[in-house]
């Protein structure tokens, strides 16, 4: 069996995690993220076979049984990730009945996973009926993207035109746009379903007053959508109190979705 704390799935999410402090998106124990991970992949690091610990997770999730999750312990900093990989992070897998997570490695101080689980394991079953290869399910506290939904209209279409206004390249990287929830109580299973709801048509989940949600193929993919709209967010709140001369108009963006091949979310273009 190899070290798993060399397994490359591992050393990504521990610079994932490490680099989304630095950015200011993580304090405290804010944030969280699931990996879907391969069984091939996680055989090579542990012994399948031996479940350490049966956490009830709460949820019925029985597409997902027999697949496996690295994700962020609950009350876990994202700044101590990388120096004790093991008592922040726990790999797992659902169980056959779908409702079970059964530890495999981590979580050694006898901890669990995040309390935003079910957002994350829901989000995961909607994104996954997009498209079978998503891997990646990540929340943060960005300020700006926060900040912006104490002043802005949460109506989507709205919300994400300001953001694909603010950036020439936010159409391209999120042409599917920003879905927006109203301020709900967090870490319930109520939050998880509106989540997942929203998920299905968007890759990008706004928190009002909270944070954000964002789902990917991979680490790099999701971190790169969430830094975008957090750019964007943050070019919003420069020039939102000032006189506008001028912005991105929807001609342009057709012609950004000529160049990029890339279709904006139905109806959100004039
Ligand atoms: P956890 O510490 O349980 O992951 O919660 C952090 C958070 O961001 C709640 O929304
Ligand atoms: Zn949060």
């Amino acid at each position: 069996m190899k070290d798993i704390l060399t397994a490359p799935f591992l050393v990504e999410m521990v610079r994932t995690t490490t680099n989304m402090y630095a950015h200011g998106w993580d304090e405290r124990n804010g944030g969280n993220i699931s990996l879907r991970l391969d069984e091939k992949d996680v055989a090579e690091y542990v012994d399948v076979n031996k479940v350490l610990r049966v956490i009830p997770t709460g949820f019925s999730a029985p597409s997902l049984a027999g697949m496996y999750f690295l994700v962020t312990g609950t009350g876990k900093y994202f700044k101590n990730v990388q120096y004790d990989p093991a008592r922040n992070l726990g790999l797992f897998r659902i169980a056959a009945d779908g409702e079970n997570a059964e530890l495999l490695w981590g979580y050694s101080d006898g901890g669990q996973f995040t309390s935003e689980l079910p957002a994350h394991l829901m989000s995961h079953v909607a994104r996954l009926k997009v498209n079978p290869d998503n891997h990646v399910v990540m929340h943060c506290h960005p300020a700006n993207l926060l900040a912006m939904t104490y002043v802005h209209d949460l109506d989507e279409r709205a919300f994400t035109r300001t953001l694909w206004q603010m950036c020439t390249e936010c159409i391209v990287v999120f042409p599917d746009g920003v879905n927006v929830l109203p301020w709900m109580l967090c870490g319930t299973n109520e939050i998880g379903i509106a989540t997942a709801e929203k998920m299905e048509t968007a890759r990008l989940v706004v928190w009002s007053q909270h944070g954000i949600y964002g789902a990917g193929v991979d680490l790099d993919e999701t971190f790169g959508l969430i830094e975008t709209a957090e750019k964007a967010a943050e070019i919003y709140l420069k020039i939102a109190h000032l006189p506008l001369k001028n912005t991105i108009t929807d001609d342009a963006m057709h012609q950004l979705e000529k160049r990029f091949n890339v279709k904006a979310r139905e109806g959100y273009l004039d």
